[in-house]
């Protein structure tokens, strides 16, 4: 049954292809102030401190396998959490955790082709906006990790109402270049894994683990 298994895994991670869809060139943009992406296929190997740079930015991207992200935009990412953590870190990490991860996959991931796709080019060769797919587990997930966090009583169920607001209102903020454009789709592709809020959150920022508490009072009384 074992050896199915691995048989099967090993079949299934054989057939995903290893395909970007744009990485960054180093280019500048005077108009938005950021670094432009370009289309671009195949993953890059990336070594020294960008591989370094990685490991620190992206724990949860195999930093020994080839990526479609590259030092530039590590360093970007970078300047990204910082306000990730403080907007939305600062209650209960298990939403900032689950965001950045996101972020890591949408820019790093050599399955990208997967999820990430073009939707229009700006001036010559860089693009403009992009789309990203996700599953409506991931969407739930993300919105169960997030929806009672915020920084104190503005809590992101309050501000945002549901995941779809939250996703497209917190890029549209930090107005990246290309810009994402999420697609909720049912069959979207990007299944990523996010953080439950009770392994790290109290109760004031996340109802499950409310739920855990009152299971332990309960389970406490019948002793
Ligand atoms: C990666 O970034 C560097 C700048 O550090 C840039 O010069 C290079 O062209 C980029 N690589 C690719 C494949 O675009
Ligand atoms: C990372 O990729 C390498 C090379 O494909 C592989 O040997 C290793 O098991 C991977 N590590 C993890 C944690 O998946
Ligand atoms: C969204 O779904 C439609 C049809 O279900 C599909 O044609 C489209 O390519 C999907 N978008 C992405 C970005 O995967």
């Amino acid at each position: 049954m074992l050896k199915t298994t691995i048989t099967v895994l090993a079949l299934v991670s054989y057939i995903v292809a290893q395909e970007c869809v744009m990485m960054a060139d180093g280019s500048y943009d005077a108009s938005t102030l950021t670094h432009q992406t370009r289309p671009w296929k195949t993953p890059i190997m990336l070594t020294g401190p960008a591989q370094e740079a990685l490991k620190f930015v992206c724990p949860t991207i195999n930093s020994t396998k080839p990526v479609c992200c590259n030092s530039t935009q590590l360093v970007d990412l970078q300047t990204n959490f910082i306000a990730i953590d403080i907007g939305f870190g600062t209650t209960c990490p298990s939403c900032a955790v689950s965001l950045k991860r996101m972020f890591c996959d949408f820019a790093c991931s050599p399955e990208q082709s997967h999820f990430v796709k073009i939707e229009s080019l700006k001036s010559t060769n860089y693009v403009a906006t992009a789309q990203f797919a996700t599953t409506t587990k991931f969407q739930s997930e993300l919105w169960e990790s997030c929806k009672d966090t915020g920084i104190g009583p503005f809590k992101n169920r309050v501000l945002y109402g549901n995941v779809e607001n939250f996703l497209s209102t917190l890029v549209r903020i930090r107005r990246p270049d290309p810009n994402i454009n999420f697609v909720f789709n049912t069959t979207g592709t990007y299944d990523g894994q996010s953080v439950p809020c009770e392994t790290t959150c109290s109760c004031e920022y996340c109802v499950e683990a409310c739920r855990n508490r009152k299971d332990l009072f309960h389970h406490m009384n019948k002793q």
